[in-house]
């Protein structure tokens, strides 16, 4: 027989999103075949602090109260969790792999990814570059029109100038674009702290709202489209699941109707043109591909009532994972079930860090040419 996977769970953490991923991680955990892998569920609760559990769903139900207190060393070669306070008897937990089902900052920004890197274990998507990128707004849509990608009218101001100068980015939002538009915090996801702005005064509300929550705003165009979005699932050779799309019932896909609103229908496949699904697919991959993802990313996109023109909106690096999160029911729609789904993706994690460990970190300066003195 061969030896079970020793998989680490990672769950709630520091973002707004909290809830949600406990949520996710709850899916995730009950999908993992226990004849193939042991799971090591780790919550990690508001305050930064992670905790492990003996059983999942204690951990999950205890809301992260009554776990063990652990640390992960930012050291390779010790593949595990610690104990926080090095009493005699506190066990080393030794892990395998790692899935990160943590949504927003310090979970889907690569700050994450950047420990596990550091600690030497394999985990699940996105690196630390295609994290980070996918939580910046702005970054990514540069890469995109790179690409050749056709992303949404966009304006990028640092809060710092809205403050000193608001008059002078007021006018110049108006100029560009007209009303009505969007106006969001540059690194933040869930649709928190944005605005659909009608008017100078709520565009000037709006710029103020978003610019307590990250340090750069973003202003769109408003796109009166419809929602598409579609999932990436692989590393080098990524393929695109069918399309799904959402249909929210509030002006735009909000925080209330993403979390706690029954309207909102997801409909998998989305009806759409052959033609269209074709092109939806492949700018999904190439999106994938523009940020470097790894393992999986969904990619949101518009499609425009007026002109039938599709635009990419963004890349989503730890899309949502509970059974009836889009993600995973692109996949099930295009012939993945979601338990499949978990292997080929804890597969992807380890062929991606094999791959990794390739890469010399050392170099012998060829002799007589001192590596100071050049
Ligand atoms: N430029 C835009 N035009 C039309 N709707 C938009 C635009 N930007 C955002 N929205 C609406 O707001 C929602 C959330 O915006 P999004 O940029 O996807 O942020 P988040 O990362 O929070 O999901 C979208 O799903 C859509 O309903
Ligand atoms: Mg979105």
């Amino acid at each position: 027989m061969t030896k079970r996977l020793r998989v680490a769970v990672l769950f709630g953490g520091r973002s707004a999103e909290h809830e949600v991923s406990i949520a996710s991680a709850n899916s995730v955990i009950r999908a993992l075949d226990p004849a193939r892998y042991e799971v090591v569920p780790i919550g990690i609760g508001k305050d930064g602090r992670w905790l492990v559990g003996d059983s999942a769903q204690k951990l999950l139900a205890d809301t992260l109260r009554k776990g063990r207190h652990v640390l992960l060393p930012p050291e390779p070669g010790g593949r595990g969790l610690l104990p926080f306070e090095a009493k005699a008897g506190g066990r080393a937990v030794g892990i395998d792999v790692v899935f990160p089902v943590l949504h927003g900052t310090y979970g889907e920004d690569g700050t994450m990814q950047g420990l596990l890197d550091l600690a030497g274990l394999p985990y699940v998507g996105c690196g630390v570059l295609a994290s980070a990128v996918g939580m910046d707004k702005e970054v990514q849509k540069r890469l995109f029109e790179f690409a050749s990608l056709p992303v949404v009218k966009y304006l990028s101001v640092p809060r710092s100038r809205w403050e000193a100068k608001r008059e002078e980015v007021l006018e110049q939002v108006q100029s560009h674009f007209g009303f009505p538009v969007f106006v969001k915090p540059a690194t933040l996801g869930s649709s928190v702290g944005m605005t659909k702005a009608h008017d100078a005064a709520q565009l000037s509300t709006g710029l103020d709202l978003a610019a307590e929550f990250a340090q750069k705003i973003l202003i769109e165009r408003a796109i009166d489209g419809r929602e598409i979005e579609v999932a990436v699932l692989g590393n080098r050779q990524p393929r695109a699941s069918v399309p799904g799309e959402i249909v929210p019932h509030r002006e735009f896909y909000d925080y209330v109707a993403k979390y706690t609103e029954e309207g909102t229908q997801l409909v998998v496949p989305a009806p759409l043109h052959p033609r269209q699904t074709t092109r939806v697919q492949e700018f999904a991959v190439r999106a994938f591909q523009a940020v470097e993802g790894r393992g999986m990313a969904r990619v949101d996109f518009f499609l425009e009532r007026r002109t039938g023109r599709l635009y990419l909106s963004e890349i989503n690096t730890i899309p949502g994972f509970t059974s009836i999160s889009m993600y995973p029911r692109l996949w099930q729609a295009s012939g993945v079930p979601y338990g499949e789904l978990i292997d080929r993706l804890i597969e992807l994690a380890l062929e991606e860090h094999q791959e990794k460990q390739r890469t010399r970190f050392s170099f012998d300066p060829p002799p007589g040419g001192g590596v100071l003195s050049g």
